[in-house]
């Protein structure tokens, strides 16, 4: 019985795989490389020593994703494939919209045809929105503030009405915080194709000379130094919080939530002074205003997951920019 990682290419579905394939699941990925590379491939099997079935191909063209089920035997999904810039679904909404939610929902024809029920969503905490107040629990009301955020939480109410139509299925909804770092050995990381959107990758593309300076969105808000607070957690233990999930949906039916994160919140002043001092690297940077649709504080209440998971955040902020940093050095221009 195998496992089907869909964006098993990408930063958190890369990590996944080496954790899966550490664990010895049989593991299917399939991709279609809008924003990855092949390279992660050959850099996963480095990692572990071990192999796994690859198909390139897109969850929007069924006739290829059924030959991989007709081609398996899969037990469960843990899905990824995704797009995920903000600004881009913005402006690009039908894109995002076809692509995430209409791929979806083939996946999930073929695992009703094929009696495949266990799955594995690649949630956010963006499905929080701006009106609720800190730490974020699972049952607190769900919304958005751009179309990548609104797949998200589409894809978890169709999930849910699945769940509600047929007991069979079984499903967490993974809600992540803030992922950053990399493998420790610097093979597998982040690799923004377009200029980085997010925080960490930002910051390292300066620290390792390609960008002039980090731009800091706004200092007023109302946290301890009035920089935006956000729960960062290390990528390797998000991906072990999939192994978790997996063996949770593999054993009962059912749909559940879980909050993904450290329940830390770290300013963007506090990441950039601890990555300077781990890292004995300058970060010149400016403040400039706020960015539309920020909040000021996202931090996780943990408890659900530690208590149905059996999983909690090993890792800590020292470890992240410590391993973001060892990637980004060693790989100035990603996988290229
Ligand atoms: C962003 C997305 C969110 C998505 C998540 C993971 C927005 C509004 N939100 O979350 O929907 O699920 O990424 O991909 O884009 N910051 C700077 N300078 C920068 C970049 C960021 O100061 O160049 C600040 C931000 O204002 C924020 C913090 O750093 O306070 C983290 O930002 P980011 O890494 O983009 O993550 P989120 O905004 O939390």
């Amino acid at each position: 019985m195998s496992i089907l990682i869909t964006g098993g290419a990408g930063y958190i579905g890369s990590h996944t795989v080496v954790e899966l394939l550490k664990k010895n699941f049989e593991v299917i990925v399939v991709d279609d490389f809008s924003n990855s590379k092949h390279e992660v491939l050959n850099r996963i099997k480095k990692i572990t020593g071990k192999s796994f079935t690859f198909y390139e191909e897109t969850l929007l063209n069924k006739e290829g994703l059924e030959n991989i089920f007709k081609e398996n035997n899969i037990e469960a999904v843990i899905h990824f494939a995704g797009y995920k810039a903000v600004g881009e679904s913005v402006e690009k909404p039908l894109k995002y919209y076809r692509n995430n939610i209409i791929g979806t929902i083939t996946l999930m024809e073929l695992m009703n045809e094929y009696a495949v029920k266990n799955m594995v969503f690649s949630s956010s905490a963006t499905v929080y929105g701006m009106n609720n107040v800190v730490p974020f629990k699972e049952t607190m009301p769900l919304s958005t503030t751009n179309p990548y955020g609104t797949t998200k939480m589409f894809i978890e109410q169709i999930l849910q009405d699945q769940s509600i139509a047929d007991k069979d299925w079984s499903t967490a909804l993974l809600r992540y915080f803030n992922p950053i770092g990399a493998h420790e050995s610097g093979l597998i990381g982040e690799d923004p194709s377009e200029v980085p959107n997010n925080l960490m990758p930002y910051l390292t593309q300066v620290a390792v000379g390609k960008r002039a300076k980090l731009s800091v969105f706004g200092d007023t808000y109302k946290t301890p130094d009035g920089t935006g607070v956000r729960d960062y957690i290390h990528v390797v233990d998000l991906a072990k919080g999939h192994i978790q999930a997996l063996e949770k949906v593999l054993h009962s039916t059912g749909i559940e939530a879980y909050n993904l994160g450290t329940g830390k919140g770290t300013s963007v002043l506090d990441l950039v002074r601890t990555f300077e001092k781990e890292n004995g690297v300058d970060i010149p940077y400016e403040i400039v205003e706020p960015r539309a649709g920020d909040i000021a504080s996202s931090y996780a209440d943990v408890s659900k997951a530690k208590e149905e998971l059996n999983w909690e955040t090993k890792l800590t902020i020292d470890d992240m920019v410590r391993d973001s940093w060892n990637w980004q050095k060693n790989n100035p221009n990603g996988y290229e």
